[in-house]
């Protein structure tokens, strides 16, 4: 029995996967290190230090950690520069509409981020009271793909785990739900979501009156 929904945050609700996956992109290419859209697709719900990890697979040498640390931070200025001037017109198109019509159907909603930047993207998205629960990178040991995150989130809530569905749009993000016990509505493309319970083109699709019947 349904009683509450679990969604991700960037690429879900929030049209940053593009601007994480930009500001890689530049860090990479200032240190010579190749990047294709095969490599901008691990990174998807990957944290910031895992996703440097799976970047310098690629490099011609290795980096200290102090070098890491720098590295990491540069990718974080470089992202928040852009995130800097968003507002509620970032919202994917259908998000607000998706949450809200969750509460109206008498479920909770929890937010499952893997970024230390989500506190600061709700407010200025404008989202932040949609949200029973909200779970981030700040809280939590154990990054997407481990179930930590959205059990953390079920949690919150005051329910268990069969009794919520996660909402992803990345494949480290689809197997952090399924390790916590719940169901995964995928939101992209099929190639990266294959392990998804029901797949869904973009949030706008997302229809909760399809879901609880
Ligand atoms: C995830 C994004 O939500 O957060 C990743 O999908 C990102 O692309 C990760 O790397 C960590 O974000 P941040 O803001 O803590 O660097
Ligand atoms: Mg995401």
């Amino acid at each position: 029995n349904l009683r509450g929904v679990i969604f991700d945050l960037d690429g879900v609700i929030a049209d940053t996967a593009v601007v994480h996956h930009a500001a890689w992109k530049k860090l990479a290419g200032e240190i010579g290190i190749p990047f294709d859209d095969s490599v901008g697709e691990r990174l998807k719900g990957v944290d910031r230090r895992a996703s440097l990890d799976i970047l310098l697979e690629q490099a011609a040498r290795t980096y200290s950690e102090t070098e890491k640390e720098a590295l990491a931070s540069r990718k974080n200025d470089y992202y928040r520069q852009q995130i800097e001037g968003f507002g509620p017109q970032h919202l994917l198109p259908g998000a607000r509409t998706a949450i809200e019509s969750v509460r109206r159907a008498g479920l909770k909603t929890a937010l499952a981020s893997a970024s230390r930047n989500a506190p600061l993207l709700l407010e200025k998205l404008g989202i932040a009271d949609l949200f029973d629960y909200v779970v981030d990178a700040n809280h939590i040991r154990h990054a997407k793909p481990d179930p930590e995150i959205f059990l953390a989130a079920a949690r919150g809530l005051g329910l268990a785990p069969s009794e919520c569905l996660g909402v992803e749009d990345a494949a480290a993000g689809i197997a952090s739900i399924h390790s916590a016990g719940m169901k995964a509505v995928g939101i992209g493309q099929p190639q990266a979501l294959a392990g998804a319970d029901l797949l869904l083109p973009d949030v706008a699709a997302f229809d909760i009156s399809r879901l609880t019947t």
